[in-house]
């Protein structure tokens, strides 16, 4: 089953795999996207969907009187109640599910995070995602998660072959294999259309790794101190570009991963 091959992966790769430039780049629009959810304002209820070893579970702590933190990898969780440990937080409620079915009441949560790979992994149910996030959110609540782009630009460069299985998926996106995990990707116009099946809205998307992807893969997942300061000074330029334009469309649509806030209105 892919879910139980998607957990034995993570509790394998464990900590090593958020320490590198790839996703040291996504730090800085996860905080900005979170800032500017939590502007103001005090939750009840947030989720971290898919929460590994819980680096934004911590961000989310202060914000709210309560954080469940879900993932189906019991190797990270235990990751995640370490560092939360470690930081003495302790509203937090850990629960080790498959996010297509959570133990929560509807319309109990104000708002659920879901960034890196984490719905696009559950490429055969991330429809029953969304509908699960509906349906827990109360009225006005907000879903802030990310997916990955059908054209990112390093596949474009890159990946003929992968290239010509998008072009044969059509209108919709297609399945990219990350080592040897498939990872649904998306386009503007189903994304909407999934999203109003389950009863949210999208209000907003904005693309993450845009050119900073065109960095070699060796370098993209490396530890900064590994790579050089030739390109740990690269990785910081592009990450400087892909912030100008990451909510243009014609750039986001090149990003490899997509940030979309979406609302139940
Ligand atoms: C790339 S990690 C992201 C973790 C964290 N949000 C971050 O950005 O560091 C993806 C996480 O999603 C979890 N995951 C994938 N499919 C899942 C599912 N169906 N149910 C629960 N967790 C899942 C994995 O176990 C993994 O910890």
């Amino acid at each position: 089953m892919d879910e139980q091959q998607v957990a034995a992966f993570y509790d394998v790769v464990g900590n090593t795999y958020d320490q590198s430039l790839y996703f040291l780049a996504c730090e800085a629009p996860y905080r900005a996207e979170i800032a500017q959810l939590s502007a103001g304002r005090r939750f009840c209820r947030l989720v971290d969907l898919g929460c590994g070893t819980g680096k934004q579970t911590v961000m989310l702590s202060p914000l709210a009187d309560e954080v469940v933190a879900v993932d189906i990898s019991a190797s990270s969780l235990a990751r995640a109640e370490a560092r939360c440990k470690r930081a003495e937080i302790q509203n937090i409620r850990f629960l080790q599910e498959n996010i297509v079915s959570l133990p929560l009441e509807p319309g109990s949560v104000d708002g659920i995070f879901s960034y890196g790979d984490v719905i696009s992994h559950v490429h055969d149910a991330y429809r029953q995602v969304f509908r699960e996030g509906a349906r827990i959110l109360a009225p006005g609540g907000f879903m802030a998660f990310e997916i990955d782009g059908k054209w990112e630009l390093d596949m474009l460069l890159h990946n003929p072959e992968e290239r010509a299985r998008a072009r044969a998926a059509g209108t919709v996106g297609h399945l990219r294999v990350w080592r040897d995990i498939p990872c649904k990707t998306f386009t503007d116009r189903e994304l909407c259309r999934d999203l109003a099946e389950a009863g949210l809205r999208m209000a907003s998307v904005r693309g993450v790794n845009i050119f900073h992807c065109v960095l070699p893969e060796s370098v993209l997942m490396g530890l900064p101190r590994d790579v050089g300061a030739f390109w740990r000074a690269a990785s910081t330029f592009l990450q400087g570009v892909d912030a100008a334009v990451a909510r243009l469309p014609w750039f986001y649509r090149l990003a490899s991963t997509r940030l979309v806030v979406a609302v139940k209105d």
